[in-house]
């Protein structure tokens, strides 16, 4: 097993005295006394190394987080040896920042939860590896989460929602559509085919050449075409919304994106233009690109619920549905969602941004919400493994599309 090196900042063999200096860090507060349970939550799964101390309330007592979106938005994407190695260099700082802010020591823990999946595998296996070093060194139970499970459940520390409600999570890896009806029973409506949509914005804005431009260059891609697309019109270009005639909840990104790097091609030729360089007309792409996506989520997601209705799977007074997902927090996106809601009298929910995209408080908040329902709790970690490819839940996508639900047509004015 592998820990880390405090000096060297990077991981190193095994040695039981780094992680004991590192745990004697944090001889604080002694005779404090903490009333709830109390859950530290790692996440690894990707590019953000975070951390978080939750209480079984839902107070966020304290969080820290590293991103390499920068240094991946200079190498055009995500380089998992990168990743790992930027994992290694931060998880030690970013974990004793988290317990620092929060002024819990080690000791007082109740238990340790950690993605284990699905995700990169080796960005998984360094938040892994820490974890169970701690574990060891705690003697504090274990809880391996499932990292889409956990952004579905953040809106219960964040709003009082009951389950079961629906979910529609759209990020740079994920785009799934899932009956939420507990904490570890999820029912999935419908998923991507080929790529997810924040992955798409990323090539599209990095084909754009986005980071080139002076007030996008620090900006993930999706946050950078959302930004440009307010400079934009979105009529100048008339992408179609994919999979008009597949009456299911599945999504498709791969071929919109062939569409508009096309249109990009051609709109060089037109502006006499090398590729890298800014398009006059990049603002309007960005409009239609956003605008195209929001419109194909949004029937999707319209059919989710009618499918829902329909079997009388959601609650009849309030059916709740919930965004989440670091695409989640754009806003031309949600208001197209909103538009779904209002027409199916549901209510719309999201987390707040921070919480949308990666972060630790999601990771601890499962851990709390597992450590409740006594689900999951391992005193002994002997043969637990990351898991790259994890699907979430029972798959009733078949299904859903045989009910082939006709969605009547909604104006989306945005
Ligand atoms: O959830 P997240 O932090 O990480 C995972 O993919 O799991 O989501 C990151 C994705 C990136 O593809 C990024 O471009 C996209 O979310 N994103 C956005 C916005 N902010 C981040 N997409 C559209 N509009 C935004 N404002
Ligand atoms: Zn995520």
């Amino acid at each position: 097993m592998l820990i880390l090196n405090k000096t060297a900042g990077v991981f190193s063999k095994p040695s039981k005295r780094n992680m004991y200096e590192f745990l004697r860090s944090f001889n604080f507060h002694p005779g404090k006394l903490f009333l709830h349970k109390l859950v530290l939550g790692i996440e690894t799964s990707c590019d953000d190394t975070a951390a978080a101390v939750v209480d079984e309330t839902g107070n966020v007592l304290g969080e820290a987080i590293h991103s390499q979106t920068e240094v991946h938005l200079k190498t055009g994407g995500i380089i998992p040896p990168v990743a790992q190695q930027l994992h290694r260099e931060n998880i030690q700082r970013i974990v004793q920042e988290a317990l620092s802010a929060s002024k819990v020591s080690p000791s007082e823990l109740s238990a340790i939860a950690t993605t284990i999946k699905p995700g990169l595998a080796l960005s998984l296996g360094v938040g892994l590896s820490f974890s169970l070093q701690l574990v060891d060194q705690l003697k504090k139970p274990f809880i391996p989460i499932h990292h889409m499970e956990a952004h579905a459940l953040t809106i219960r520390l964040t709003n009082k929602v009951e389950f079961p409600f629906l979910v529609l999570l759209i990020s740079g890896g994920h785009c799934l559509l899932a009956l939420v009806r507990g904490v570890s029973d999820f029912l999935l409506l419908g998923k991507s085919l080929d790529i997810a949509p924040g992955d798409m914005l990323d090539k599209v804005a990095r084909r754009l050449s986005l980071i080139k431009h002076p007030e996008c260059s620090t900006m993930s891609g999706g946050k950078a075409i959302e930004h440009l697309a307010k400079q934009g019109n979105k009529l100048h270009f008339d992408f179609k919304p994919p999979m008009q005639r597949a009456k299911n909840c599945d999504f498709s990104f791969s071929g919109l994106h062939h569409i508009i790097d096309k249109m990009i091609m051609q709109k060089e030729k037109e502006e006499g233009i090398e590729k890298g360089q800014i398009l006059s007309s990049a603002a309007d792409i960005a409009a239609a690109v956003q605008h195209t996506v929001a419109c194909h989520i949004a029937k999707r997601t319209h059919r989710a619920i009618l499918f829902c209705k329909q079997r009388d799977l959601l609650c009849q007074s309030n059916a709740v549905l919930v965004v989440s997902g670091g695409v989640a927090s754009n806003l031309h996106i949600r208001k197209a969602l909103k538009i779904v809601t209002d027409a199916t009298q549901c209510t719309l929910l999201c987390p707040p941004p921070r919480l949308c995209t990666d972060n630790g408080v999601m990771i601890a908040w499962n851990g709390v919400e597992r450590l409740r329902a006594g689900l999951d709790i391992l005193h002994s970690t002997e043969g637990i493994r990351y898991e790259p490819k994890c699907p979430l839940g029972a798959d009733i996508s078949k299904e859903v599309g045989e009910a082939a639900i006709k969605v009547p047509r909604l104006k989306m004015k945005i």
